[in-house]
């Protein structure tokens, strides 16, 4: 019966979407099964998906006003962690190079898991220290 929930589920013929509900033109079986309908499972495809994150983090967290559309508070940087995380970044803690002390941009570490390798001087020729794949979204805290 893949796909034809609504068929039924439109709330004269069976239990339909609450007025509230989440607004979606998604066909039911994409979030629910039919053993109930409080637990919400879905499987993005979006490549500008960040990953799941840790299950604190709901729907209603990325998709603010209720609907499918996502919320990017700093849209200047999406589809990148610093889309909804550039407030996080603190610039003192990415140090880029030393001689002299050089910090690294949001800008440059907008995906927040690439490099942040930290290079010993200015011709950035001589890692320091190597870094990478710091922050998972699985993570419970930057
Ligand atoms: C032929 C009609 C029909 C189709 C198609 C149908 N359902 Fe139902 N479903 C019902 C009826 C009737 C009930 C029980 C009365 C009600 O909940 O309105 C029910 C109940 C449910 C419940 C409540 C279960 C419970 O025990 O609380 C869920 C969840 C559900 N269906 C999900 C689905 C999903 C998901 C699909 C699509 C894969 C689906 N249904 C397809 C008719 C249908
Ligand atoms: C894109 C995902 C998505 C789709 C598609 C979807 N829902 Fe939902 N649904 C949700 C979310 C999210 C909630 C809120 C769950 C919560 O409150 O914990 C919810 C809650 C519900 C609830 C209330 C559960 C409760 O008692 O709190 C019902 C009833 C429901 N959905 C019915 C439907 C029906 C009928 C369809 C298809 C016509 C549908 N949903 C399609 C995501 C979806
Ligand atoms: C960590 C943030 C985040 C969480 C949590 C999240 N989403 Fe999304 N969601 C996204 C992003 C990003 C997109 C893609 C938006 C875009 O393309 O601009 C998206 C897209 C969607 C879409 C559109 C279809 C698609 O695949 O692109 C639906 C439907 C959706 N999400 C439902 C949900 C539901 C239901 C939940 C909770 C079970 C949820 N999302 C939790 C970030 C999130
Ligand atoms: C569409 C928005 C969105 C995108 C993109 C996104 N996140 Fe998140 N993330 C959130 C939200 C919302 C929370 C929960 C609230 C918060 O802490 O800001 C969160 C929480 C987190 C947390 C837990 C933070 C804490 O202090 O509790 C980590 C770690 C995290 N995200 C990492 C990432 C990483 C790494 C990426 C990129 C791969 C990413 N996120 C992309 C929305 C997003």
């Amino acid at each position: 019966m893949n796909g034809s929930c609504s068929s039924c589920h439109n709330g004269t013929t069976a239990t339909g979407k609450p007025a509230n509900h989440f607004a979606t033109t998604l066909q039911c079986d994409e979030c629910h099964t039919i053993n109930n309908w409080t637990s919400v499972d879905f499987n993005h495809s979006s490549p500008s998906y960040p990953g799941d994150h840790s299950s604190s983090v709901t729907c209603l967290h990325c998709h603010q006003g209720n609907t499918q559309t996502v919320t990017w508070i700093f849209g200047a940087y999406k589809p990148d962690c610093a889309g909804c995380h550039a407030d996080d970044f603190e610039p003192n803690n990415h140090k880029k190079y030393e001689n002299p002390d050089t910090f690294y941009s949001v800008s440059e570490l907008r995906d927040c898991s690439g490099a942040c390798h930290l290079y010993e001087d200015s011709s950035m020729t001589t890692i320091k220290k190597s870094q990478r794949g710091e922050h998972q979204p699985r993570d419970s805290s930057f």
